[in-house]
């Protein structure tokens, strides 16, 4: 087994073959100065098992165009099978024609990657469980819920614990979370706007009175969906509200809106390189997942269940 990494995300790479006790395979993937991506792979991949660490994150194109340059490297030097583990997997938000003439990236992104060369797909928490199927070859998502779970008990316990999904589409993670948590109760945010052009209306399902709000979605990306959520908690009542999330892509000015939000703290995972600023803010926490993804990995190598894992 091989692990090469991709530029996007070093420290989780590097983390993730730590936890293989495998050296990261000798290569170079860099830029050309008219900035075109050049992979040279510097030992024997004949025949190896491969796995291609790279997050399709910020600046996603870029990123994107590294991973189908690996694969297609070894694909080219003869590997025996090649993994893409994409653990944030961009473009995913663009699922389905969001109207007329508009596409569907994330379908072209998954033929992007099978038409390089690659056999299996690793990932964690797809955007939406239906993007498994944009690919014809094995894909694997996992779920950060388990390292989220053992975080939350860990740091807050369960008492007066309530789980809340930040909108409507999110409630089948939410109650995944709670049920590894003591099958503590669920509440649901839902925003609502009556008419056009009138300010946003956020109704909470449940009653949020006096509890420990645990918010949990997959991605944060402006902040303005979590952030709004925190405030609408508060002032149901909640006596503190921290989140959970997957994939922080925190773009534009996200950081900020945290750190001026009602969260009491932000914990993201490691899926994503954190930006200087993110991890400068107090109020955001890391939490790894390269032990999940490593084992995720050891059990395809050799050919194990990874199911089991979220047993
Ligand atoms: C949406 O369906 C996702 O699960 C996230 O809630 C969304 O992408 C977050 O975006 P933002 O942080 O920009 O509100």
């Amino acid at each position: 087994m091989k692990i090469l990494a991709g530029n996007s995300n070093l420290p989780l790479a590097r983390a993730i073959a730590s936890y293989l006790e495998l050296p990261l395979t000798d290569a170079s993937v860099r830029r050309f100065a008219d900035e075109e991506v050049f992979v040279e792979i510097h030992e024997n991949v004949r025949g190896e098992d491969v796995f291609v660490v790279q997050s399709t994150s910020y600046p996603v194109n870029d990123n994107l165009m590294e991973l189908l340059i690996c694969i297609d490297a070894l694909r080219r030097a003869s590997a025996k099978r090649i993994t893409a583990v994409v653990p944030y997997f961009g473009y995913a938000r663009q699922d389905r024609k969001s109207g007329p003439r508009t596409p569907i990236s994330a379908k072209l992104v998954a033929n992007l990657i099978t038409q390089a060369g690659a056999d299996r797909v690793l990932a964690v928490d797809l955007h939406a469980a239906q993007i498994q199927g944009f690919f014809d070859i094995p894909t694997d998502n996992l779920f950060a819920a388990p390292v989220m779970a053992a975080d939350i008990q860990a740091r807050y316990g369960t008492d007066q614990l309530m789980v809340v999904s930040p909108d409507v589409g999110g409630v089948v993670r939410a109650r995944a979370l709670a049920r590894r948590l003591d099958n503590a109760p669920l509440a649901i945010v839902d925003k609502r706007r009556d008419k056009p052009g009138q300010s946003e209306v956020m109704n909470i399902i449940g009653d949020v009175k006096d509890r420990r709000c645990i918010l949990i979605d997959d991605i944060i990306d402006s902040g303005g969906t979590l952030c709004n959520a925190a405030q609408a908690l508060m002032d149901a009542g909640a006596t503190s509200v921290t989140a959970y999330l997957t994939h922080g892509v925190l773009s534009g000015g996200a950081v900020a809106r945290v750190e001026a939000s009602a969260l009491k703290e932000l914990v993201i995972t490691d899926t994503i390189l954190p930006t200087e600023a993110a991890q400068d803010c107090g109020k955001i926490r890391l939490l790894s997942i390269a032990p999940l993804i490593g084992e995720a990995i050891r059990r395809i190598a050799d050919e194990t269940s990874v199911s089991s894992l979220f047993d």
